[in-house]
């Protein structure tokens, strides 16, 4: 098999397709290679099933890059709300969860269906098992690349690469795009797992082993950043929304802080026990503002367990700060394995902001999770997986 397009994507995620389908739509005979037995894997499973495809409040200070301002572009283009309108045109029901994420109503095979059923409305082909053996790459303008897979060879004057980053390698990651980024002497930055449950070891795991499963509200800072969410204990450390928001800016060594009743003023809500609840230990009360197997491990560990009238103003001060600036120390993260996404990549330094085109390499576009672009745990990254998608497939 062989055959001559305007584009050729290498990679049938969620950037791959909506590319693909923009290009597309425009006329442009375009042809997606994926190298996984079917494409969408990451929709499919995103979102516990049901896919938080976009967050209504997506803005460039959601994502994390080495130029904040790289992303603006994009977004600014491709909103939000041009995707839930392709949503709704599907006649695809969705909800808000919360903080502007939408969910299907029912599957996250909704979402692929729609892509594919764009994509075979725009005349896309899609190469499922299909593997690159050789990249080609010439100076005719019409067959610049020349792809030769297991499938057949194909050439294009386009090549665009949205082979997504390291997370999940089971579902068909692979570092293909970062290599060719290399291999074109585009800057590759140093890559890591994000949102991503972050460990714990020795004498800061042990008083919390047999918690897994045991939630509650915090508020967690790091590097300047901070989210206030639940924190879920797992066997191994600490995950849930909170500390998976919190992790793509911590770094081995860096302080973490939890505060313990975000929302609340500690010193004033110890105060107030001394006073209404005088006999009252404070692992009793904890446990009415926290679960109460945390609040007995704080008090046998961390925090000394008195009745509350027995406690001096200095002691309900320290309480209090300790309570608020709780340290939680981390050995590591879980890594890729549950990652849900890559942090670093292809530097933007050498991309068009409005097009995705390297400034290096004339037809070649780098979209989606490969770049150095990461957005915030909540819809953030299918956001920007759809706007530079877009970028893209309206240039190729
Ligand atoms: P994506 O990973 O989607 O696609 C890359 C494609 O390239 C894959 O199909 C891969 O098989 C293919 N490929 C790789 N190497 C190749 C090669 N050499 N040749 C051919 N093909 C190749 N985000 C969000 O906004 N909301 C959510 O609910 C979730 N949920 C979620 C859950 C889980 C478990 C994970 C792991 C991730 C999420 N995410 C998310 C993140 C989101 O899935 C991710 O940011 C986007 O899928 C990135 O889109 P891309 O198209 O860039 O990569």
């Amino acid at each position: 098999m062989s055959g001559h397009f305007d584009a050729m994507i290498v990679g049938g995620g969620a950037a791959g397709l909506m590319c693909a389908l923009t290009a597309g739509h425009r006329g442009k005979r375009v042809l997606v290679v994926e190298h996984a037995n079917r494409v969408g894997k990451k929709i499919l499973m995103s979102g516990g099933g049901r896919c938080n495809f976009t967050n209504t409040g997506a803005t460039p200070a959601n994502y994390l890059s080495a130029n904040p301002h790289f992303c603006k572009s994009a977004l600014a283009r491709y909103t939000p709300w041009h995707f839930i309108d392709m949503v709704e045109r599907h006649g695809i029901a969705y909800h808000e969860k919360e903080l502007g994420q939408l969910f299907c109503d029912e599957s996250s095979k909704l979402i692929v269906k729609m892509l594919l059923d764009e994509c075979a409305a725009a005349g896309v082909r899609v190469e499922t098992a299909c593997s690159i053996e050789r990249l080609g790459h010439g100076d005719s303008d019409d067959a610049r690349f020349r792809l030769h897979t297991t499938r057949g060879n194909f050439s294009a004057p386009s090549l665009v690469i949205a082979s997504g980053g390291l997370s999940i390698p089971s579902m068909g990651a692979s570092g293909f795009g970062y290599e060719l980024a290399r291999n074109f002497g585009h800057a590759v930055l140093p890559t890591r797992a994000g949102l991503v449950p972050l460990t714990l070891s020795g004498k800061h795991q042990a008083p919390l082993a047999d918690l897994a499963g045991v939630a509650l509200p915090v508020t967690a800072r790091c590097n300047n950043a901070s989210f206030s969410n639940y924190l879920l204990v797992t066997h191994r450390g600490v995950s849930g929304p909170a500390i998976l928001q919190i992790s793509s800016f911590w770094q081995p060594g860096d302080d973490l802080r939890l505060d313990l009743l975000p929302g609340q003023d500690a010193l004033g809500t110890l105060q107030q026990w001394q006073r209404d609840r005088p006999a009252a230990e404070l692992k009793t009360m904890l446990g009415e503002v926290m679960p109460k197997r945390f609040a007995q491990r704080l008090c046998e560990h961390w925090l000394p367990n008195r009745p509350m009238k027995q406690y001096n103003a200095p002691q309900l001060r320290e309480i209090a700060e300790r309570l608020r600036d709780w340290s939680l120390v981390a050995s590591g993260t879980e890594g890729y394995r549950t990652a849900e996404v890559t942090l670093g990549g292809v530097d933007t330094d050498e991309l068009s902001s409005s097009t995705m085109q390297s400034r290096r390499v004339p037809g070649l576009y780098f979209i989606g999770e490969v770049v150095d672009v990461t957005g915030w745990l909540g819809g953030y990254n299918f956001q920007w997986a759809w706007a530079s998608g877009h970028a893209a497939g309206n240039a190729v």
